[in-house]
């Protein structure tokens, strides 16, 4: 119950109207308010968690270019920014990624497909690899994400493929054939780039964490 049975927009819309709020003039005072409104209000949902599962390990190294000379597999650029449920960039957070190769075997002796980076100043990151296959007790391909940043809850979670010939093309309808699947939103959509002797997948991840 909103005190005096005004809500928070109506007590805006008030202390606007005598001049207490500065509006931006290309905007009506609504739109402004709104705006300011959904700034304050964790405007962000944060990424969906997943498991950590049983291949992590710590300390890997701080390569961009998982994918090697040679290495066999659809070539796949994966990138995004790391954001707080406000919206603030989190540069400086740091990102573990695993995955397996493209016929689903982890290195667990070495660090094949294993990186640790740093989101640059803009909260960037961005990585080469392959498309990771399929292995026996996981229904979907998925490569793994451990994100930490200072005030923020740390997170692990998966990120899936909306080609995944699993998802017959209907991740949203389709994307609970994998258990683990937590959210859709952790499925996300695949471009292809390059010509036609040098394809490549493209893939944004972008990621918020919860503020602590
Ligand atoms: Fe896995």
């Amino acid at each position: 119950m909103q005190p005096y049975g005004l809500t928070r927009r109506d007590l805006l819309l008030k202390s606007a109207a005598i001049g207490a709020a500065v509006v931006v003039p290309s905007l009506s005072l609504a739109e402004a308010i709104d705006g300011w409104q959904r700034q304050q209000d964790a405007p962000l949902t944060p990424t969906a968690w997943d498991e950590i599962g049983p291949f992590y390990k710590r300390d890997t190294p701080h390569v961009t270019q998982l994918r090697k000379p040679g290495d066999p597999g659809l070539p796949v650029n994966i990138a995004g920014k790391v954001f707080d449920t406000r919206g603030n960039i989190l540069s400086g957070a740091a990102i573990e990624i695993w995955q397996a190769n493209h016929v689903g075997l982890y290195d667990l002796a070495g660090d094949a497909y294993r990186t640790t980076l740093v989101a640059d100043a803009k909260g960037e990151y961005a990585f080469d690899s392959v498309m990771p296959g399929h292995y026996p007790g996981r229904v979907c391909q998925h490569v793994h994400f451990m994100i930490t940043a200072p005030g923020n809850k740390p997170l692990t979670t998966q990120l899936y493929f909306a080609t995944d010939p699993v998802f017959e093309g209907d991740p949203k309808k389709n994307y609970t054939r994998d258990p683990l699947i937590q959210s859709v939103d952790l499925v996300r959509p695949v471009t292809l780039a390059g010509d036609p002797k040098d394809i490549r997948a493209v893939v944004n991840f972008d990621i918020v964490l919860e503020r602590l």
